[in-house]
């Protein structure tokens, strides 16, 4: 794997500083974007190669590249956190990288180094440190790398040269209402990936696919729509865009046990999935990955042994689950209320990635 050295070529116009602080005064999810990104090419035979940091714009493609027709398309999502000492450090973009090579696996493309991946977000971070949110609040900058296939033409078939890109957004809360817990429409038909499929890619499809189903999960006024596996289409796998977890025996003083859905190969090995079954640890917790079927949700959620659930990803962060609805059945987990299981993990990972308690696992990358 060749390792490209990225050239700087930073913009002669970024945006004034008193327009950048009033994005950043209320950012949003996914709105704003800094004044630069980092662009590598792949081709085949030359291997990695044009890195560079330019302003940040428009990509121009023919209209028959290959990604718009064929979704060849893969990406990732990492925060930087401002620090108390006012520096700048990314969490675990590592892993970022290795589930970034092996999305690439899953999709034909080229495994990027994972130092050049680091090396491009550390960049792009470097170069736009003043887009970085104040330390101590829920935002952060927000990175987004993505590889696209850019050959030129229609036949179906791994592409021959590819696109890196990182771009980068300040950040606040995903969901509008931060940590107000969100709702849940559990769907019994509608699959978001299957056995030997592409669930465990984080590639667009999968999104794409989640659509129609998201749509049908508003339309019964829920924020988010919960999948199952596709063969029983009983065990409970992941949500939309973000990984669940299940609180169990947290309502009377019990030592709690938080559960994950195991990774199956369908669904997305989460890197805040993965961090939180150490940090649960951490808290005296006892963490595991198991299945959990639809009626488990139900029956163990009436029977108050099933105390809280709870969304968690990199955009998420940690979000509650309140209400949770499924053909013919409606209930609700912890009253409603976020719990105090959820949010003391919430609390703990949040300090860890802000830097107000010690990196006992080494997950900060300091910039
Ligand atoms: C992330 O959490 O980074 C994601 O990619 C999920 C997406 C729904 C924003």
């Amino acid at each position: 794997m060749t390792t490209p050295t990225i050239e700087l070529k930073p913009s002669s116009h970024p945006l004034p500083a008193a327009e950048r602080e009033q994005i950043l005064a209320a950012p949003g999810f996914g709105r704003h974007f800094t004044d630069h990104m980092v662009t590598i090419k792949w081709t085949e035979g030359r291997g990695w190669h044009d890195g560079q940091l330019v302003p940040y714009g428009p990509l121009a493609l023919d209209p028959a590249t290959n990604v718009l027709h064929y979704a060849q398309e893969i990406f990732e999502g990492l925060k930087a956190y401002r620090q108390p000492d006012g520096s700048v450090a990314t969490f675990r973009p590592d892993a970022n990288a290795r589930r970034f090579q092996a999305s690439a696996r899953r999709l034909a493309m080229p495994e990027l180094p994972v130092e050049t991946f680091v090396e491009a977000c550390d960049l792009l971070v470097q170069q736009d440190k003043d887009w970085v949110p104040a330390h101590g609040g829920e935002e952060s900058l927000y990175l987004r790398p993505f590889m696209i296939a850019t050959e030129v033409g229609l036949g179906v078939k791994p592409a021959n040269e590819y696109l890196f890109v990182v771009i980068a957004s300040p950040a606040g809360a995903y969901f509008p209402g931060g940590v107000k817990p969100v709702s849940i429409w559990l769907s019994e038909d509608r699959v978001r990936a299957v056995p030997g499929g592409m669930g465990d890619a984080k590639t667009g499809g999968n999104y794409a696919a989640s659509l129609l189903a998201q749509a049908e999960a508003a339309a019964r006024g829920c924020d988010q729509v919960a999948y199952l596996d596709a063969v029983e289409h009983t065990w409970v796998e992941e949500l939309g865009g973000m990984n669940l977890y299940f609180v169990y025996g947290a309502a009377d003083n019990e030592k709690p046990v938080i559960v994950t859905p195991q990774l199956t190969g369908s669904l997305l090995p989460g890197v805040t999935r993965d961090s939180l079954l150490s940090v649960a640890r951490d808290l005296g917790f006892e963490s595991e990955e198991g299945r959990i079927s639809i009626d488990q949700w139900q029956n163990d959620s009436a029977a108050g042994t099933l105390t809280e659930v709870f969304a968690c990803g990199t955009a998420a962060v940690i979000t509650p689950v309140g209400t949770v609805k499924r053909e013919g059945a409606e209930w609700t987990q912890s009253g409603g209320e976020p719990g105090k299981v959820t949010l003391k993990l919430r609390e703990a990972l949040l300090d860890i990635q802000r830097g107000v308690t010690a990196d006992e696992h080494g997950w900060m990358h300091r910039i």
